[in-house]
């Protein structure tokens, strides 16, 4: 199984478009310790010719013609392209499926909570049914990933939910401390290719390592893990916004309940970052953050990134 990172970056990307920050100065200013960073996105493949892609980043055009393994290969309208698999309903992991609207077939699985939002919004009646099967993603249930037409891609997918919260733009506001979040609203994946190895977890948005997701995790060889932010107030700090990363559904890398701990004796074989935003240290190779992650067994996640599993 390959595994290739198209985006290791969070929403807005690294540099974000409005952002003046020192860390998105230092890569607009080509620092070789500050490299640009498209936003959250993986893609899979059990057999290196048929790809299924995880996130639809908002850069997902730019991902494609970057990475020659899901160029087209054949004929005059073609794709590696088989499925889209979406881990919640975030503009950083949805905008891209408007780029795929090409009347190419492909399929599109998401938890039925993600389903809902996309059928509630017309702009998405861009990808046609007659090309584009969206298939509902069940919690806890093993599904084999097949492409629009049914072919099987050698890939499975068992989804389950993790601690987050529903996307920003359908929160809502009356529904107390959780905005109305509800089950399915984000998730994570374990990710297997049929007898190549136990997997990985691919896990791009959570709020909290709690007790069933400390054990499943227990053991595993690799996890793509939640880096969004270092400090739970480096936005706020920073003069960035207002939000800490609790409020955004983010669990941080450092302090007590950070990911850093969380992880600390789960004995996970291989621990990388993705899914990290503009404002976090570990994106400059040469700072204390960086080093702490890395002193710590972790990676962090690079565009372009290649992993054989
Ligand atoms: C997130 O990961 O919290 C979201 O992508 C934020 C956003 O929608 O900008
Ligand atoms: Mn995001």
């Amino acid at each position: 199984m390959k595994v290739l990172v198209l985006g290791a970056a969070a929403g807005g990307g690294y540099p974000q478009w409005n952002c003046n920050s020192t860390l998105c100065r230092r890569v607009r200013a080509g620092d070789p310790a500050a490299r640009p960073r498209t936003q959250s996105s993986i893609a899979v493949s059990a057999d290196g010719a048929r790809w299924a892609v995880f996130n639809a980043s908002p850069d997902l055009r730019q991902q494609f013609n970057d990475n020659p393994a899901l160029h087209p290969k054949e004929g005059l309208r073609h794709t590696p392209l088989g499925a889209v698999v979406l881990t919640n309903a975030d503009v950083d992991h949805v905008a891209g499926l408007l780029t795929l609207r090409e009347r190419q077939a492909f399929a599109l699985y998401a938890s039925g909570r993600v389903q809902e939002a996309l059928a509630a919004n017309p702009i998405f009646n861009v990808l046609h049914p007659d090309y584009v099967a969206r298939r509902a993603l069940e919690l806890g249930q093993a599904a084999a990933i097949r492409d629009g037409k049914g072919a099987d891609l050698g890939l499975t997918v068992t989804p389950f939910a993790v601690p987050g919260k529903v996307a920003l733009y359908l929160e809502d506001q009356s529904a107390g401390p959780d905005f109305g979040t509800r089950e399915g609203d984000t998730i994570g994946l374990k990710i297997e290719a049929a007898g190549q190895g136990r997997g990985f977890y691919y896990i791009p948005g959570c709020a909290a390592v709690d007790g069933p997701l400390a054990e499943r995790l227990q053991g595993a060889p690799l996890v793509l893990f939640d880096g969004t932010l270092y400090h739970d107030q480096e936005m706020v700090e920073a003069g960035l916004g207002s939000k800490t990363g609790k409020r955004m559904g983010h669990i941080s890398i450092s302090g007590p309940e950070g990911s850093l701990a969380a992880f600390d004796g789960l004995g996970v074989g291989r621990r990388i970052y993705i899914h990290i935003n503009n404002s976090n240290p570990v994106l400059l190779e040469d700072s204390a953050e960086r080093r702490s992650v890395e002193a710590a067994g972790w990676e962090v996640a690079y565009d372009g990134q290649e992993i054989e599993l």
